[in-house]
C-alpha cells in the first residue's frame, strides 16, 4: 500500500469509531476520534486503563488546539516555541470536550506531535485524536509498529511510522495556574522551561496515571552506581545477568523501552542497569528507568549486592 493509500484507511477506520496504532516522535499512540464517546471508550477496553485516567487529545497546529482548550498567553507561547514536538500542555477544556477524554476534569491534555505521518493523518482526519500510548495498563510504552502489534494482535490496523525517534512519552506541563509545572518530565526539559518561562510552580493536579510503578517489564531490574560489579555478584549467584549501560543521553531515551521489550523476550533473570546522569532529559531518562523498576519482582533486599561489593 502506497503512503497515502494508509492514511486514507486510518482516516476511514477513525471516522468508524475505530481504533487505530499510529506512530508519534515519542511513542505510538492508540488513537480514536476524540469527539466520539463510543470510540473513545474503546480504547480503554483495549487497554484495560481505569477510564478516570485522562486522554491527550492531539491536534495538527495551535489553531486547532484552541479549539479544544483555553490558551492564555503562557500557553501560545509555549505552544508556538515546542509544537509540533514532544510537548503536551494541560489547559481548561473547553465545553464541547467529552468526559470520556478528560476522565471527568475540567482541563484537557493537547499535543501536536511533529511524526511527519501523525501531521498527515491529522490533517487527512481534520480534528482532534485521542490517544494514549499504545500499550497495555501498566506496560512499556511502544516505539516500533511491530511493538503495538505484539501488545494488540494483528486486527489492529497501525499505521507503520518506524522507530520513535525519541523513545520516551512527551513532557507534560500544567499551564492552567500562573506558573507551568511539570507533570511528567521529557525530552523538552525542565531548565529549557524554566529558563525561558521563570520559575516552575507546583500542580495540584497530577496526571492521573503517572502511577508509581509504570512501564514494567517482566524482567527483574537492579538500578545500579556499579554496574559491572553488581553484573559479576550476581553472575557469582547463578543467575542470568544483562547489564544496560548508560550513553548519550538522546540515545538513551530512544534505546530503553526497545531494550526493556527485547529482555522480556530473552531468558535473562535480571537486568542491571545504569542510570543516565539526572540532568536534561536524563532526568526523564532516570524516572523512568526508577517507574519500571517499581515492584520488580526481586525485591531490592534479596539482591542487596552492597554487602558483596562492600
Ligand atoms: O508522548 C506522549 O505523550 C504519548 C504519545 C502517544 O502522544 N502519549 C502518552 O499518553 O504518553 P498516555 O495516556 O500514556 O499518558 C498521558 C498522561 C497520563 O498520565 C494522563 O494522566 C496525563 O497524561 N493527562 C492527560 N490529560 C490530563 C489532564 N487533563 N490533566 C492531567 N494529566 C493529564
Ligand atoms: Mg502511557
Amino acid at each position: 500500500m502506497t503512503i497515502q493509500a494508509n492514511i486514507n484507511q486510518a482516516v476511514l477506520l477513525l471516522r468508524s469509531g475505530d481504533v487505530i496504532g499510529f506512530p508519534t516522535e515519542t511513542v505510538y499512540g492508540l488513537g480514536a476520534d476524540a469527539s466520539n464517546p463510543i470510540a473513545v471508550r474503546r480504547i480503554f477496553a483495549l487497554k484495560g486503563r481505569p477510564v478516570n485516567h485522562p486522554l491527550i487529545v492531539h491536534v495538527q497546529n495551535r489553531e486547532e488546539a484552541e479549539s479544544w482548550a483555553v490558551f492564555n498567553q503562557m500557553a501560545i507561547e509555549i505552544a508556538d516555541r515546542y509544537w509540533p514536538g514532544p510537548l503536551t500542555l494541560i489547559l481548561p477544556k473547553r465545553k464541547h470536550v467529552l468526559d470520556e477524554v478528560t476522565g471527568g476534569l475540567d482541563t484537557v491534555g493537547l499535543r501536536c506531535p511533529s511524526h511527519p505521518k501523525a501531521q498527515s493523518l491529522l490533517k487527512a482526519f481534520g480534528s482532534g485524536i485521542a490517544a494514549p500510548s499504545a500499550n497495555r495498563f501498566g506496560r512499556i510504552s511502544p516505539t516500533s509498529a511491530k511493538h503495538v502489534s505484539s501488545e494488540f494482535g494483528p486486527d489492529l490496523f497501525v499505521l507503520n511510522g518506524g522507530p520513535s525517534k525519541i523513545g520516551i512519552e512527551s513532557t507534560i506541563i500544567d499551564l492552567c495556574d500562573d506558573k507551568p509545572a511539570v507533570l511528567r518530565p521529557g525530552y523538552v526539559t525542565n531548565s529549557e522551561i524554566e529558563r525561558q518561562w521563570g520559575p516552575l510552580g507546583h500542580s495540584d493536579r497530577s496526571a492521573p496515571g503517572t502511577l508509581k510503578a509504570h512501564y514494567a517489564p517482566k524482567t527483574s531490574l537492579l538500578l545500579s552506581q556499579n554496574p559491572k560489579e553488581d553484573c559479576q555478584t550476581l553472575e557469582a549467584r547463578g543467575l542470568k545477568v544483562a547489564m544496560m549501560e548508560a550513553r548519550p543521553v538522546a540515545d538513551y531515551a530512544r534505546d530503553l523501552y526497545g531494550e526493556l521489550r527485547r529482555m522480556d523476550q530473552s531468558d535473562v533473570d535480571i537486568l542491571v542497569v545504569e542510570m543516565a546522569e539526572n540532568e536534561g532529559v536524563g532526568i526523564a531518562v532516570n524516572d523512568r528507568l526508577k517507574r519500571a523498576a517499581t515492584g520488580s519482582p526481586h525485591e531490592l533486599e534479596e539482591i542487596d549486592v552492597s554487602k558483596d561489593n562492600a
